[in-house]
């Protein structure tokens, strides 16, 4: 059977853009911006993109485009027989520990999406905002219902292979998520005090700036683009043969942070007019939203829109998450598309249940901590902290030195057609030198080695 692939340009954007979009542009981004500070945050988060996103991701289209094959597949043709495959095992096991936790707040959202259908919004005050995010995130049986609703989903969009279902999804609502979230944004824009909120997002004030902040803004940067794990290997096989990868990545890097940045416009505006603070962690999404929603001119339709917009960003997200244990098992296993979806979906569901059961101190399953973290959180830990900026370094090192540079080279410019001379030799370099240093400062500064 001939391997799939996207059917045109157009197609192989729409994917990565739907993998790279997801609750880290809607629900980290706009948390960890108000955290950290604004604007010198998101100027740093941009030089973290630059330096360590596109090279790395660059990297993973070519072992991907190269080989056409799963992450794992894809590694051991390069190098046979070497430990180089682990880099694609390990990343089949993140992929698990991202899914455990992404599907437990993807379930919320969906969740979210329900009640505003329903009207529980209507009127709401701010204490009943909160009280209502508890309830949600408390359960204990509704949050683990819709995280099995999640994983259905996903599982049966992906059995319906990578152009019926990924292709054809992603294709479809992406453009529709740009026309929402634009929407919410003329919508924020227009409230009294809005630009206050712009303010906070776009004014750079250098002196807020810590070393956590730095730190945080390059983990942020790596989550945001699919990175580290072999996701973007296994779109890149996918792609088709005449597409220009720099290009690719390039229009997929300054899309994905302008959807972060319409998703700060729709955000902060709106806590600031009603006097929120922007600090106020993983909970600001849900909480602030409804409430502003509720007391404006068309509120609820705008509320609908938003969970909506926002339940498509987190499933085309996953869809890429479980697509490189799916392609794994589906190649080197054997196993066909649709069972190797129901497998993946049996497996995240039951062990996600854990984190969902332990998202806080006083959820069913809460008190089970290990060195002060419960499940929920070791999950988030290992793989962000952890396994992807390993992964990042370690592919970073296997493009830079152990393929032979003209062998990038050729598969960049698609065989010589494309004339990439100056940028290649730019990237090369940054590659080999800055995102490897990077990398390692973020990695032993997270397992605390080193300390700043
Ligand atoms: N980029 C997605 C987001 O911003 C999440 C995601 C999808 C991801 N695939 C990934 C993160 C692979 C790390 C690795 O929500």
């Amino acid at each position: 059977m001939k391997r799939e692939t996207f059917s045109s340009g157009l197609a192989v954007f729409f994917a990565t853009l739907g993998s790279a979009v997801g609750l880290g542009n809607i629900w980290k981004f706009p948390y960890l911006t108000g955290q950290y500070g604004g604007g010198a945050f998101l100027a740093v988060y941009f030089l973290c993109i630059l330096f360590v996103g596109l090279p790395v991701m660059l990297g993973e289209f070519y072992i991907g485009r190269k080989t056409r094959k799963n992450a794992v597949g894809a590694l051991n043709q390069l190098k046979p027989g070497t430990s180089w495959k682990y880099i694609g095992i390990m990343g089949a096991l993140s992929s698990y520990l991202i899914m455990f936790f992404y599907s437990c707040v993807a379930g919320w959202v969906y969740f979210y999406l329900f009640k505003a259908i329903k009207g529980d919004f209507a009127g709401i005050t701010m204490a009943a905002a909160k009280t209502q995010f508890g309830e949600v995130i408390m359960g204990p049986l509704s949050p683990i219902v819709w995280q099995f609703i999640v994983m259905a989903v996903v599982a049966s969009i992906l059995a319906m292979g990578v152009k019926d279902g990924i292709e054809k999804i992603t294709k479809t609502l992406m453009p529709l998520l740009f026309v929402l979230i634009i929407i919410c944004d003329i919508r924020a824009l227009t409230l009294p005090g809005a630009m206050e909120g712009i303010n906070f997002l776009f004014q750079v004030d250098f002196s807020k700036l810590t070393a956590a902040a730095v730190l945080t803004a390059l983990g942020l940067a790596f989550f945001k683009l699919s990175l580290g794990m072999g996701t973007m290997i296994t779109y890149g096989s996918y792609f088709t043969q005449d597409n220009n990868l720099f290009g690719t990545a390039t229009k997929v890097a300054l899309s994905d942070t302008l959807v972060s940045l319409l998703a700060g416009i729709a955000i902060f505006p709106t806590v600031f007019s009603f006097g929120m603070e922007p600090s106020a962690g993983p909970g600001l999404l849900f909480m602030t939203i409804p409430l502003v929603f509720s007391q404006i001119p068309f509120g609820n339709v705008l509320l609908v829109a938003f969970f909506f917009l926002t339940s498509i960003a987190a499933t085309t997200a996953m869809l890429s998450l479980v697509e490189v244990p799916l392609a794994y098992l589906n190649e080197e296993r054997g196993v066909s598309r649709p069972k190797a979806a129901i497998i993946n979906a049996v497996i995240i569901a039951s062990i996600g249940i854990l984190a969902t059961l332990s998202v806080d101190k006083a959820s069913l399953l809460g008190s089970y901590t290990f060195l002060g973290r419960g499940f929920f959180d070791w999950f988030d830990y290992i793989s962000s902290n952890i396994l992807l900026p390993v992964g990042g370094l370690l592919i970073a090192i296997f493009i830079g030195y152990i393929v032979k540079k003209e062998d990038i080279k050729r598969e960049m410019s698609n065989n010589g057609k494309l004339n990439i001379d100056f940028v290649f030799n730019v990237y090369y370099f940054i590659l080999r030198y800055v995102t490897p240093a990077l990398l390692l400062i973020v990695f032993l500064n997270s397992i605390g080695i080193i300390k700043f």
